[in-house]
This record gives structure tokens, C-alpha cells and sequence, in this order.
């Protein structure tokens, strides 16, 4: 199969490059390096011994996406590329707004050009909102986001099915589109290699890489985010998922669609529609107990202070991940020691990231 990953040299897409190449597929990755340097990419390289077609591009400049997909004509596309950091999301929403949305809506334009078929999107756990109680099913209500960057997603999600029902009648669609929504949980950890892993730019947001960074010694302690939540510890709990098992999820995502459309097609039956899956592992771990792993894994306590509850937190997420395993044949097999190890392993070889 030939895919093309739109954001492919950020966390998750070099991983699921990995991941395709492991498992026999082609890769062509698009990036502007808004997140990223092509140094990821040349890792991908080193470690399964395959090359990438890569492209620095904005995926909402048209002209040149037209460009590589023509070149390219990727059986299947991953949609990987946005801005995510949910707390810039909020100081700047216009660019929010303007940067994924409109990868999206360049995307659907050059695919309904070009009769490309099917396409894989990034969204989130996010879109859930508050007001379900987990575990998540995919077909519970999607909530209201708390940022913009939420917002981002859940409308990302809309487009994709309005196009994707759209296609199905014709009109001037060549082909019915295919989308699969898929909605991670927390993705964490590393390549087992150590030569890939999570590099976020400045101060980390999210809750591994901070530990990270004070298990290596660039910071001084993580401040936990509340302690008065109605949890066993009074902290909030999360579904950590390793990054490769993602990345795996990934590859099963983009076959299984690839596959269902061949089937449709040789019963002649029209092919399409839209489909959702939660990638998430199903068991939550709370935040000191993140802690206490990372601890083990490391060799020594990582130092924290409890602070006050971060805004716009909710108290309790995880998956419900039956679906994936059912339908996929897919479910996480790491564990959070595993998560830990691989992140230290990539945190203790590169203390300041890719090309540092
Ligand atoms: P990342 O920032 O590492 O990767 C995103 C990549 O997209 C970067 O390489 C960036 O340079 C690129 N990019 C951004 N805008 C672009 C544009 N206009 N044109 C070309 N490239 C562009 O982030 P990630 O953690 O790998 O996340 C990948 C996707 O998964 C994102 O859509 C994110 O919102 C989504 N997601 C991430 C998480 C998470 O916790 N990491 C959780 C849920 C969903
Ligand atoms: N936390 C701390 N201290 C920190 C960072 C985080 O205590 O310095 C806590 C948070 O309060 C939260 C937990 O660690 O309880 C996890 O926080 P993250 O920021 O790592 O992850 P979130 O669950 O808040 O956010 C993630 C993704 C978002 C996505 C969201 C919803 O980063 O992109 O899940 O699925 F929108």
C-alpha cells in the first residue's frame, strides 16, 4: 500500500512511519517543520533501513499538495499534520483555526480532484468533552471541547463525515471517500531504539515529557495539577498509550479500510463512508502513579510539588478500546514500564532532542 502522512515527521506521524515500512508499506511524508526538523525522518531511515519520499510543504497550500499527490497517488492518506498545543490554542485561535482546518479542507479539495480514496485523521479524546463518564464508547455524545484546539478536532471530524456522505451520492465526487476518525487517548513513550521520541519545543505541556526533563535534570520538579480530584490519589487519571502501539493501530486502521473497499468493490457494492475508532490501552493510570513509574524506570524519584488544578482539566478519561480489537483486530500490548523505559531510553541518549 502506498501512504502519504501529512505532519509525518512530528511525534506520532515518525512513529507511524516506522510502524508502515515495518509492516511492508510505502511512505511519503509532507511537513513544514512548524513542530519538527526532516532529522526525525532520517531516523525513521536508520531504523528500518527504508527510505521516505519526503516533502517540506504546507498541506493547506493547494497548488503544491495537487504537486505531491499527483506524484505520489497514496492509496491512503494520514492526516497527521495540525498545531496541538492546547494552551496556545487558546492565546492564538485564529491560527488554530486557520492551520487545521484548512489542511483539512485543502486535503478533501485535492482529493475529490484527484478521485484519491481514503483518509486516516488524527482527533482526539478531546472531543468527548466533560460530560461523559468513562470508559468512552465511540457513539458517546461528542461533548463540548474546552479550548479551541478541541474545537479544532471535532470540527475536523465533521468535515470529514459531511464529505465522506457527500461522496457517496456522486455529484462531483469521482469515488466515495473513506474516512477513518481515530481518537487517541494520551500518546506516550518512544521507539524502543531510543533514537526516536517526543521533542516538544520550549517548555513541555504535557505531563510525560515534563517528567522526562526533570528525570534527566533539565528541570528542577514537576507541579502536579491538583490533588483534591475524587480520585484515589486526588490527582487525575489518563489512558497512556505507548506511541508504537498507536502507530500500530495506524497501520491496522489504513489496511483495514484498503481492504473493506476492495470487498465492497468486488461485490459491487459502493465503497466509503466513515468510520471511528478510540485508540487508548482501556485502563487508567493517575498522575503520581506516572510519577512512580517513571521513578523505577529512571533509577531515582523525579521530584514534584503539588500545585493548583490547571484549567480546562478534565478528571477522569480513558477508552473503551473493544471496538479497535473487534473490528481492527488491534489493542495496545505495552505497558506503562515499557512506556517508561523507552521514554527514559530516548530522554538519557538525546537530553535536548533531535539536532541538539
Ligand atoms: P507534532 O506537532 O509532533 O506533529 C504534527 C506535525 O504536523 C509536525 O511535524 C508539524 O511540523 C506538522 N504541521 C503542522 N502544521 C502543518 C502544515 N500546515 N503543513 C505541514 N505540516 C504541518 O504532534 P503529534 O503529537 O505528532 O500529533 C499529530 C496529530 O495527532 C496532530 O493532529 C494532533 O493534534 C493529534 N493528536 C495528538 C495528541 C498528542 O497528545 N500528541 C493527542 C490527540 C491527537
Ligand atoms: N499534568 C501535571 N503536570 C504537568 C502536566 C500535566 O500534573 O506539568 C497532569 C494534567 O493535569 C493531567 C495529566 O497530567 O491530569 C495529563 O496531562 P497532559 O497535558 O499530558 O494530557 P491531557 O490529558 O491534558 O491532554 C491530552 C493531549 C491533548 C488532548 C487531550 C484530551 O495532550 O492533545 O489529551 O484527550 F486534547
Amino acid at each position: 500500500m502506498k501512504t502519504l502522512l501529512t505532519g509525518g515527521a512530528g511525534y506520532i506521524g515518525s512513529h507511524t512511519a516506522v510502524a508502515m515500512l515495518n509492516a511492508g508499506h510505502e511512505v511519503a511524508v509532507v511537513d513544514n517543520y512548524a513542530n519538527s526538523s526532516a532529522e526525525a525522518i532520517a531516523r525513521v531511515e536508520k531504523i528500518t533501513g527504508k527510505k521516505v519520499a519526503l516533502y517540506e510543504a504546507d498541506v493547506a497550500d493547494k497548488e503544491r499538495m495537487m504537486e505531491i499527490l499527483k506524484a505520489e497517488m497514496p492509496d491512503c492518506i494520514i492526516h497527521f499534520a495540525g498545531l496541538k498545543a492546547v494552551g496556545e490554542s487558546v492565546a492564538k485561535p485564529v491560527e488554530y483555526y486557520r492551520n487545521n482546518i484548512d489542511t483539512t479542507l485543502t486535503l478533501l479539495e485535492c482529493m475529490r480532484e484527484l478521485g484519491l480514496t481514503s483518509i486516516v485523521f488524527s482527533s482526539s479524546a478531546t472531543v468527548y468533552g466533560e460530560d461523559n463518564v468513562p470508559p468512552f464508547t465511540e457513539d458517546a455524545p461528542k461533548g463540548m471541547c474546552t479550548n479551541p484546539y478541541g474545537w479544532t478536532k471535532w470540527m475536523q471530524e465533521q468535515m470529514l463525515t459531511d464529505a465522506a456522505k457527500a461522496s457517496a451520492k456522486g455529484d462531483d465526487w469521482k469515488t466515495p471517500l473513506s474516512v477513518v476518525l481515530l481518537r487517541y487517548f494520551n500518546p506516550v513513550g518512544a521507539h524502543e531504539s531510543g533514537l526516536m521520541g517526543e521533542d516538544p519545543q520550549g517548555i513541555p505541556n504535557n505531563l510525560m515529557p515534563y517528567i522526562s526533563q526533570v528525570a534527566v535534570g533539565r528541570r528542577d520538579h514537576l507541579t502536579v495539577f491538583g490533588d483534591d480530584y475524587d480520585t484515589p490519589d486526588g490527582t487525575c487519571r489518563r489512558d497512556y498509550i505507548h506511541v508504537m502501539d498507536l502507530a500500530e493501530g495506524h497501520v491496522k486502521a489504513a489496511e483495514y479500510v484498503i481492504e473493506k473497499r476492495k470487498e465492497a468493490e468486488a461485490r459491487g457494492e459502493a465503497a466509503g463512508g466513515t468510520e471511528v475508532f478510540n485508540l487508548g490501552t482501556g485502563s487508567p493510570y493517575s498522575v503520581l502513579e506516572m510519577v512512580e513509574a517513571f521513578g523505577r524506570a529512571c533509577g531515582h524519584a523525579v521530584a514534584y510539588e503539588i500545585g493548583a488544578r490547571r484549567a480546562g482539566d478534565v478528571q477522569d478519561s480513558w477508552a473503551d478500546a473493544s471496538k479497535a480489537r473487534a473490528v481492527l483486530g488491534w489493542e495496545a500490548s505495552r505497558g506503562i514500564d515499557e512506556i517508561c523505559r523507552d521514554a527514559w531510553n530516548w530522554q538519557s541518549n538525546n537530553p535536548q532532542g533531535y539536532n541538539k
